[in-house]
């Protein structure tokens, strides 16, 4: 797909934003769809690719959070010239004069004090282009829903973006009923990623909350990306946006989907409300037959003879509980992994350090994740069979 626009790019810069922590998954989900890297930053990728390679990344990445196409880089130092350079690019082609466009910006130029400046000079010089070259206009305001222009103003050069995602990639589409403190759907798929789960191997969530992690995993392994229950994307909303080539590129993708998988993924949590969310969240990702869920307290949870990885999100007295009483459930976590885990490996997410030091047991590694604006560690255990001398057989690391 390509708009009837002189200097537009086969090719140009992608850039692919992502959560803090989560850029190696990102990069190895990448590879794993055949794209090479250019660049790689805290938050971000950057790589060489087109339009619809734009649409094939918001189509397939779990752990992204927007994918930006490069359209047009100019030098400006004053706000002047950012005008003049904005209104110089066609927009009259790339947006319909009835649509609706939104601008966002990032700058380090003292020009700025305030982006919210930036954006409405954009907003202007596209609607000034508009308004010369067809007399009328698109509509314009903040919201991420449809057209949305992204402007990186920095050291003196503006580049400029379409945000080919529009609201966030982080959303996987499926949540619709509210749990208790639900964990970001990229960052539970990012936690995954970087777990030694297999892709193969059997699953157990227990206080699962509203499932995320237990349908993730699950389509993580039947290779249904997220991209295929979320409706709405930024990419949509272009003039030159082609509904047949779209769905022709998602059929590509649905296709590679399986709809079975030959191991047990476990979810249970002790809060019916809560379980039932879980529930209807996996059938809207349309997974709920891939998924055993039951109501128990934690303790009780199913944990199959066949090895694989046991992942909590247990409360951490931020949002869910009180500290102390959360220092016995800890405990508890570390008697379960202990008692019922043997030969399976363990991890516990957690915002609070203390309270993971109850569970009693040393951790393997420690991974760093946000969740939101909260630090956490992803603490990894390995329950062996027997004595700490003869490991088990090692489920393999993800690659
Ligand atoms: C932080 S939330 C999990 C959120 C989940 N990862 C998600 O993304 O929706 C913690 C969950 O633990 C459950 N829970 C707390 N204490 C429990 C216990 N003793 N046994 C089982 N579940 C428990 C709560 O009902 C809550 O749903």
């Amino acid at each position: 797909m390509k708009p009837n626009l002189e200097n537009f790019p086969d090719k140009s810069t992608i850039v692919i934003s992502c959560a803090p922590h989560i850029s190696p998954y990102l990069k190895a989900e990448l590879a794993s769809l055949n794209f090479s890297t250019d660049s790689e930053a805290a938050t971000s990728i950057s790589l060489t690719g087109s339009f619809d390679d734009c649409i094939k990344l918001n189509l397939q990445l779990f752990t992204a959070s927007h994918v930006f196409f490069l359209i047009d880089q100019f030098k400006c130092s004053t706000l002047e010239e950012l005008y003049e350079g904005i209104k110089k690019i066609a927009w009259e082609n790339l947006i319909e004069e009835e649509g609706y466009f939104s601008v966002h910006s990032i700058t380090n130029s003292l020009a700025v004090t305030n982006t919210m400046f930036l954006n409405v000079k954009v907003k202007d010089a596209i609607a000034d282009r508009f308004m010369e070259k067809l007399n009328c206009r698109p509509y314009s305001g903040s919201d991420k829903d449809r057209t949305v222009i992204f402007v990186f103003w920095k050291d003196g050069e503006a580049l400029v973006y379409l945000d080919t995602t529009g609201e966030s990639l982080t959303k996987h589409g499926y949540r619709k009923l509210s749990a208790k403190a639900p964990l970001q759907e990229s960052l539970a798929a990012a936690m995954l990623l970087s777990t030694r789960w297999d892709r193969k191997s059997t699953i157990v969530n227990p206080m699962c909350g509203g499932g995320t992690l237990a349908i993730e995993a699950a389509l993580i392994a039947i290779k249904k990306p997220p991209g295929l229950i979320r409706k709405n994307f930024g990419f949509r909303h272009y003039k030159f946006f082609d509904e047949n080539e779209f769905k022709l590129l998602e059929k590509e993708v649905a296709d590679k989907a399986a709809d079975k998988i030959s191991f047990t993924i476990i979810a249970t949590d002790n809060d019916e409300h809560t379980l039932n969310a879980a529930r209807r969240n996996a059938e809207l990702a349309g997974v709920s037959h891939l998924i055993e869920f039951s109501n128990c307290n934690f303790e009780n949870t199913p944990v199959p003879e066949e090895k694989g990885i046991v992942i909590f999100n247990p409360p951490y007295g931020e949002r869910l509980g009180s500290v102390t009483e959360l220092e016995e459930t800890y405990k508890g976590i570390g008697s379960f992994l202990k008692k019922n885990c043997s030969g399976y490996f363990g991890y516990v997410l957690t915002g609070n350090m203390e309270l993971a030091n109850h569970i009693g047991l040393k951790p393997k590694s420690k991974k760093t994740f946000f969740n939101g604006t909260l630090e956490c560690k992803l603490l990894e255990y390995e329950m062996y069979l027997g004595t700490k001398k003869q490991p088990r057989e090692s489920i393999a690391p993800v690659e």
